[in-house]
């Protein structure tokens, strides 16, 4: 199933999808097509992430954040209404909208709007989120509208916000198109590429751990317009970053030290752009080289400053 296919029958891949949700009950198990069990390590795996997020240099405010492809508001729920003062709600199913105003219990005083509108045709208010949050919906959108939808939220970043993504990649190279419920999962790669596109720069990318076996992989994007990450930080402060993210990860611990050590090799030799490139080309795990090329960020600036060494 090839990305073309979805975008030239895009209002039949998107009306498909209305009609499966619209069947689906408005439990936590409706939401996660019957692993419900599974939501409480996906939270914690999500408040491990915003705490190393609110650690880190620049963090954003805890004022407002927008929970995209809401649901019955779980995430809402139990996440953001936490962490955050205010939160709105974006979501296509009206249903799922009206049951989260019970679902949410007294943090529904936290709630300041619920947009029932599908992610193709929503924009967020320019300027008005500290974290944007979209999780498992993404599958649900064209590439096209994907990329539209993603430079729309860095709009609606403040100062310092992020985007986070939280979705199911494919453990092959592969787009893989499900049928019943009209989605696709998209490759780590189709991500990086898209986040490219939408001129988003992924400056933390971690794993969830200990879903059950046989699940898709799930990952954790953090997601920054791009210009405000280049000029604020540095080659040197990537590598601490790519050791803490990876800090439960013995096999991309591994990686990262011979990475550092591989780093500081080629500085010494005067090592210029595509000295880098050749070492990345050189790991043999796909997986690794996306981390490498996300997390070191062969970006310009770098390339011009190892260039000019
Ligand atoms: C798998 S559930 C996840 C819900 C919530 N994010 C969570 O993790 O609990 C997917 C949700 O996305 C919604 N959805 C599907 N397509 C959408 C679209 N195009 N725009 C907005 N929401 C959509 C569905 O109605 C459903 O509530």
């Amino acid at each position: 199933m090839s990305l073309e296919n979805v975008d030239n029958n895009e209002e039949k891949f998107y009306t498909n999808a209305v009609n499966y949700w619209s069947e689906i009950p408005a439990t936590i198990d409706g939401m996660l097509g019957g692993f419900g069990f599974i939501s409480q390590t996906d939270i914690k795996g999500s408040k491990m992430l915003l705490n190393q997020l609110f650690n880190s240099k620049d963090p954003p405010e805890k004022h407002y954040a927008l929970d995209c492809g809401a649901g019955i508001g779980r995430i809402s729920k139990f996440l953001l209404t936490e962490t955050f003062e205010k939160v709105d709600m974006v979501e296509q199913n009206e249903d799922f909208l009206q049951q989260a105003k019970q679902y949410l219990g007294p943090k529904v005083d936290k709630i300041g709007n619920f947009y029932p509108e599908g992610l193709q045709n929503f924009q967020p208010e320019t300027g008005k989120y500290d974290v944007i949050w979209i999780q498992w919906v993404l599958g649900h959108l064209t590439n096209a509208d994907l990329i539209q939808f993603l430079i729309s939220c860095g709009k609606g970043l403040k100062k310092n916000g992020v985007i986070v993504i939280k979705e199911n990649v494919t453990s092959s190279d592969e787009i893989e198109k499900d049928e019943q419920d009209s989605s696709i999962t998209r490759p780590l790669r189709h991500y990086h590429t898209i986040f490219q596109k939408a001129k988003l720069e992924c400056y933390r990318q971690l794993k969830q751990q200990n879903f059950p076996k046989g699940l898709f992989p799930v990952y954790m994007f953090i997601l920054r317009p791009s210009g405000d990450i280049l000029n604020e930080m540095s080659h040197e402060n990537n590598l601490v970053k790519l050791e803490n993210v990876h800090d439960n990860c013995k096999k991309d611990n591994v990686i990262c030290e011979t990475i550092i050590q591989h780093d500081s090799d080629l500085k010494d030799k005067n090592a210029t752009s595509s000295d880098i490139v050749e070492f990345k080309n050189s790991t043999n795990n796909d997986e690794n080289k996306i981390n490498i090329e996300s997390l070191l960020k062969f970006d310009d600036s770098m390339k011009t400053s190892l260039d000019n060494q």
